[in-house]
């Protein structure tokens, strides 16, 4: 997911976690992001299984690519072209985490509208409805059984992201009107045809820089 608009924080102390456990693994790599029209962000994931160092590898380079590009919040595995059910979140709220196998409760009934885009659809962004406070639930790369509450930014994160690996993108949740406009934004975009794009690239980052308005 991408954070828009403004209020955007500074990167909280503890929110460097993240950072530090990106960089454990030697040869550390920021991945390709995976672009709208990828069949793999259609894909239903597999949950994971097997709490190896083959996961923890894929936890670390989620969190290299979404630290790579300045709006990012969360990342699915899809997003990278990977099909395990894993997402890593940074809301710069001081809470930075990876989750396996993720399930999303509600917590209360309230549902706001928010600002939303995702790294993978660079250039739109939507008004979309979501539980305002949610728990995440799962494993940790150890396999242990952690879980997350979520309000605001944090529980939309949560949503989307598990949306993700289930092969669905905020655009979905769109009345068909709007969905339309968005698709065709997209396809009139100077990224679109790529399946894929490193971050660092400039078309990237230019693709990034015209949402910040
Ligand atoms: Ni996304």
């Amino acid at each position: 997911m991408a954070e828009r608009g403004h209020g955007f924080t500074v990167m909280s102390e503890q929110s460097s976690a993240g950072r530090r456990f990106s960089l454990r693994l030697p040869g550390r790599t920021c991945e390709p992001i995976t672009l709208w029209d990828n069949p793999v962000l259609r894909t239903t994931t597999a949950p994971v299984t097997v709490f190896d160092k083959n996961i923890r590898r894929l936890v670390d380079q989620l969190f290299e690519t979404m630290y790579a590009i300045e709006t990012g919040v969360g990342l699915a595995a899809t997003q990278i072209g990977r099909t395990e059910r894993v997402f890593v979140f940074d809301c710069h709220d001081g809470v930075v985490g990876h989750v396996i196998n993720p399930v999303v409760e509600p917590l209360g009934s309230e549902v706001l509208p928010g600002w939303e885009g995702c790294l993978s659809l660079p250039g739109v962004s939507a008004e979309t409805s979501r539980l305002n406070r949610c728990r995440v639930t799962g494993q940790d790369a150890d396999g242990n059984d952690i879980a997350y509450d979520g309000e605001g930014l944090r529980a939309r994160c949560f949503q989307h992201e598990l949306d993700h690996l289930n092969g669905v993108l905020y655009i979905d949740h769109q009345p068909d009107g709007v969905r339309t406009q968005l698709e065709q934004e997209m396809r009139d975009s100077e990224w679109y045809g790529n399946l894929s794009l490193d971050p660092h690239t400039a078309l990237y980052k230019r693709s990034q820089a015209g949402e910040e308005t």
